[in-house]
């Protein structure tokens, strides 16, 4: 069943029933500010860090789910009914109800009783304010009035104090509303140089500050008191719950439409010049009063929207592709690439399903997020490098985690993640493939932040290096510490105190704990690095890197192999997880798909059979589990991962995250069919049509979907920021297609299903637009090219030297 339809050639998902089984979300601004938006106008902004500059209010784990939003009420002066054409909160049966989540916009409308209204909502680029653009219309056959209200909760900046310190927060609200506009200055006259507004374009009649005044007593958003009075009582907010209102009237003769637009924004003011005049209280309003002016006309609101839109065109067209398939082209097109956006810019911090109080920028998880990203906005893929880098400990080691604002390592998680140093060398050479770019390698970088520690980045990745080879466990492999990519597989954690965190919590020396996951991604990482190392001038680090990946791959062919399949670990008692001597815990994707996609196995028929079994053990219709059988109680020794009922998370769901890594390993062994099926089967545009099943949105990636060992097999959690996304559309743009960027040029090496005839693509690089042809004549990945004309040794298109701006390729598979 499905609860709205693929628009492709506007890029966007147009919902047509409000009532999706969640909240069907998208996000406003890519830059600093940022929106979440549900189908039905529920969400919140912030600047730049979710938990510490929140804009507005939202409530996380309400019923209904999804509640504290940018609302509009209609009210009709003759009847007195009201409603809210984004269909909540007032929840009216509406008409021609729809949602168009587009690429950074969101349009909500309806009709009701004749009068059709849809808000487009978005942040126009190189500004901290969001736009909400109202368009009126008056369907009746008779004229019209009606009152329209704007509704925001502001937030008490700190979403977490925000929810939790009540009996400070009640006292320090703050408002003032001047010339129209309302500004939110909780805590301006202390240490916050900064605040928010609400405007309006239109002469309003009435506005409320004060929450209660707006809803009265004991009513909430879905009716509230002022509305249904159908007068705002203009109140001042003193402490409790401020929030924004404006109300304007409008006469609608027969057929006719009105735009309103409403800004709500924030704006930093210096210290010595917060107050004016000085000396008082009162907000300085200089800077931005003109940005307010500015986009309340609807001609610059209607040219930053096209702004946006072009912003999109060009982000987008640096990789579009034409398959025979329509969920591989919107994805790779449109979703995939618009998630691995959000992804970048929101790590993990806030989505329906992260409060955006929680976590800041993962290490491992910001590095992975440049596999999907570099290629549209390499500077900033280059800048996240350095300030990962720069939270690097010199042991080579890394903090899990860093806050946004400070860009500095986070205490509280620390670090000891074993695989977190080498996902930064698998991010530079992302960048490097991408860009060309060697001068990255130079920058002087500090380790945890500390002036005077500046060493090249170079050096930085070369520490992610040792840093395994010093934190060696019995046989020779990485110790796991905390755990590594799963960080359910706590090993050292051995918890029994309810509320513990698994992840900082450590009972073991950690001496014996080893991981094959971490062992596979060493060799891996090893080998870009002796790439990177080779062509920059240090031909002996590279023979060190590729001695010691030699020597790490040996050690896990003769104690990380079952005989059918790799392990996954040893405990902590030295015995194995993820082999056939195990009861639960057999076998695991991680170390499977991530050996093979190293390359560990292609050789002696390990890495066939290990794929075979995977096929055998991990494989269902909705995706690739975690491992089998699952845990089927709390096991002391494995941490988190056995906390979960089976089929949940990792214990057993299908990780989204790792499924590519088997798609790749495929790819590796020239299985075009099979690494399409995996990719079809976790492909959102591909499930759209058991929306009921999956339940999240059907245009992004969830990081996880109910294993088969779970009650509701096939449900989708956790949407939108996940490692999937950036996994995804690397492993079907690059190995799938096999559009591959290299250091020395643009790689052609697709490996397709066989009754695929070929496809085309466009493919922005460096520079140069390359027009690929591939064209399918036998059944194998034999490559053979074409480069503006001329036939070619070898599939590494390198830039033309002549200069030229347009190549164009053809590619005979046979
Ligand atoms: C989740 C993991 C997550 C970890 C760290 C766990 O509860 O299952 O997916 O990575 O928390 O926040
Ligand atoms: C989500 C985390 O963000 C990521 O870092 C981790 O690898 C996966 N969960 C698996 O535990």
């Amino acid at each position: 069943m499905k609860f709205g339809y693929f628009d492709d050639r506007n890029r966007e998902y147009v919902i047509t029933r409000p009532d999706t089984p969640l909240p069907w979300i998208n996000y406003l601004g890519c830059q600093e500010y940022f929106g979440i938006i549900s189908n039905t106008a529920g969400g919140y902004s912030f600047y730049r860090d979710a938990r510490l500059r929140r804009l507005t209010r939202y409530r996380y784990n309400n019923a209904p789910w999804d509640c504290g939003g940018r609302y509009i009420y209609l009210r009709d002066e003759e009847s007195g009914s009201f409603w809210s054409p984004s269909w909540q909160p007032t929840r009216h049966a509406a008409e021609d109800y729809s949602c168009r989540h587009g690429m950074g916009y969101t349009t909500i409308g309806s009709k009701f009783s004749g009068i059709e209204a849809h808000t487009r909502y978005f942040v126009p680029l190189d500004e901290n304010l969001e736009i909400w653009q109202l368009t009126v219309t008056n369907r009746r056959a008779t004229p019209a009035r009606v009152s329209v209200f704007a509704s925001i909760e502001f937030c008490l900046w700190d979403a977490q104090d925000d929810a939790t310190n009540f009996q400070r927060n009640y006292n320090i609200g703050e408002v003032e509303v001047v010339d129209g506009v309302i500004y939110h200055k909780t805590e301006y006259r202390e240490r916050r140089n900064h605040f928010a507004f609400f405007a309006c374009s239109e002469p309003t009649v009435g506005f409320d500050t004060a929450r209660d005044a707006f809803l009265g007593p004991y009513r909430g958003w879905d009716n509230p008191a002022s509305v249904a009075a159908g007068q705002l009582t203009n109140s001042i907010a003193h402490g409790w719950a401020p929030i924004g209102a404006h109300q304007v009237k409008l006469d609608l003769a027969a057929g006719e439409t009105r735009q309103i637009v409403f800004v709500l924004g924030y704006q930093e003011n210096p210290v010595d010049r917060k107050f004016d005049p000085p000396g008082t209280q009162t907000i300085n309003k200089t800077l931005a009063k003109p940005t307010i002016a500015k986009y309340l006309g609807q001609k610059e609101a209607d040219a930053a929207f096209e702004r946006l839109r072009a912003h999109w065109d060009k982000l987008l067209g640096i990789f579009q592709v034409d398959t025979p398939d329509v969920h591989t082209n919107r994805m790779v097109n449109i979703w995939n690439a618009y998630q691995c956006m959000a992804t970048f810019n929101m790590s993990r911090s806030a989505s329906s399903f992260e409060s955006g109080i929680g976590r800041g920028l993962g290490f491992r998880d910001s590095n992975q997020d440049l596999l999907g990203f570099v290629h549209m906005v390499p500077a900033r893929a280059r800048e996240r490098i350095l300030d990962l880098a720069s939270t690097q400990l010199d042991t080579g080691g890394a903090y899990h985690q860093y806050q946004p604002l400070t860009k500095r390592g986070n205490n509280d998680i620390g670090g000891g993640f074993n695989d977190d140093p080498h996902w930064l060398i698998l991010g530079v050479a992302a960048y490097i493939k991408e860009t060309g770019d060697w001068s990255i390698l130079d920058e002087p970088v500090p380790y945890d932040n500390k002036p005077g520690t500046e060493e090249p980045l170079y050096e930085h990745l070369h520490r992610s290096f040792r840093y395994t080879l010093e934190c060696l466990g019995p046989h020779g492999l990485p110790l796991i510490g905390r755990a590594d990519w799963n960080d359910c597989l706590n090993l050292n954690c051995f918890s029994d105190t309810p509320g513990n965190s698994f992840q900082t919590t450590t009972n073991r020396d950690g001496k014996v704990a080893e991981s094959v996951f971490i062992a596979g991604l060493f060799v891996h990482a090893s080998h870009e690095l002796a790439a990177i190392a080779s062509r920059h001038g240090h031909a002996d680090d590279a023979k060190c890197f590729l001695t010691a990946a030699d020597r790490m791959e040996q050690t896990i062919k003769k104690d990380g192999w079952d005989g059918d399949w790799f392990l996954r670990a040893y405990d902590s008692f030295g015995e194995k997880i993820g082999s056939k001597e195990r009861e639960e815990g057999k076998i695991f994707i991680e170390s499977n798909g991530f050996c093979v996609l190293a390359g560990i196995g292609l050789d002696d028929g390990r890495a066939a059979k290990a794929l075979a079994a995977v096929r055998e053990h991990l494989a269902t219709k909705h995706g690739l589990v975690v491992h089998q059988p699952a845990y089927t109680r709390y096991y002391l020794h494995l941490g988190e991962i056995s906390s979960y009922p089976p089929g949940y998370k990792e214990n057993a769901g299908v990780f989204c995250h790792v499924n590519p890594w088997v798609m790749i390993g495929e790819t590796r062994l020239g299985h075009g069919d099979e690494a399409y099926d995996y990719y079809l089967r976790i492909n959102p545009s591909a499930r759209e049509e058991i929306s009921e099943v999956h339940r999240c949105e059907p245009y992004v990636y969830a990081q996880m979907i109910a294993g088969k060992d779970a009650p509701t097999f096939g449900e989708a959690k956790n949407s939108w920021l996940t490692g999937t996304a950036a996994w995804n559309y690397y492993a079907i743009a690059q190995w799938i297609l096999g559009v591959r960027p290299t250091y020395d040029g643009l790689e052609i090496a697709p490996v397709i299903p066989a009754g695929w005839q070929g496809f085309t693509a466009t493919r922005i690089f460096r520079g140069v637009t390359y027009k690929i042809a591939i064209e399918r004549k036998g059944a194998g990945n034999n490559v053979a090219l074409t480069v503006d004309g001329a036939a070619m040794k070898g599939n590494i298109v390198h830039p033309p030297a002549d200069g030229r701006k347009d190549v164009s390729i053809s590619a005979v598979l046979s």
